[in-house]
């Protein structure tokens, strides 16, 4: 409705530039979004098993038993794209919460701590040692010619 009004309006006025101006915000603003959501489902695509795990559409975690937690507990302050950008060891995803303790403001985690960490080890663990590419094998050296 609001656009219906706003584009009348700049039609009226023959403000044709204007008009342009504005389809090219739109656009602009539809392609960001599009290319967030897929960076935040393929989750930088470095993890086979991320690849084909369910992910839930709130938030764009890994669906499991124990995602609810971590929606009750992680989300309230920043984005899930805060989780699904990194990738830590349990003990490395402890720490994250301590320093967000030390730093933050996020409250004792409790009970609760052992099934978020459960969560993030499993689902956001780092993936570097997948990703990496096979080593090369039979190297042919050449010698750069001198100039
Ligand atoms: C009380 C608020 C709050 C809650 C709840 C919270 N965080 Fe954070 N978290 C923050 C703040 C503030 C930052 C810093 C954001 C920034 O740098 O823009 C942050 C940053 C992060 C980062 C990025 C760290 C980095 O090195 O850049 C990760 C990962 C993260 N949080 C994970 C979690 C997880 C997992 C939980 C659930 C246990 C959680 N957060 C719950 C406040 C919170």
């Amino acid at each position: 409705m609001i656009e219906k009004i706003l584009v009348m309006h700049l039609i009226k006025n023959k403000n044709l530039s204007l008009l342009l101006t504005l389809f090219l915000f739109i656009g602009l603003i539809s392609t960001a979004f599009r290319s967030e959501t897929r960076v935040g489902n393929s989750a930088g695509g470095v993890s086979m098993s991320l690849d084909t795990a369910k992910t839930d559409k709130e938030t764009g975690l890994v669906t499991d038993q124990n995602l609810y937690m971590v929606k009750a507990q992680c989300i309230s302050c920043h984005s899930s794209k805060l989780i699904i950008a990194n990738r830590f060891t349990r003990d490395g995803w402890k720490q994250k919460i301590r320093w967000m303790q030390a730093n933050h403001n996020l409250w004792d985690l409790g009970e609760t701590e052992k099934q978020v960490l459960d969560y993030l080890e499993k689902h956001y663990a780092p993936t570097a040692k997948a990703a990496r590419r096979k080593p090369l094998n039979d190297i042919k050296w050449y010698k750069l010619e001198e100039q």
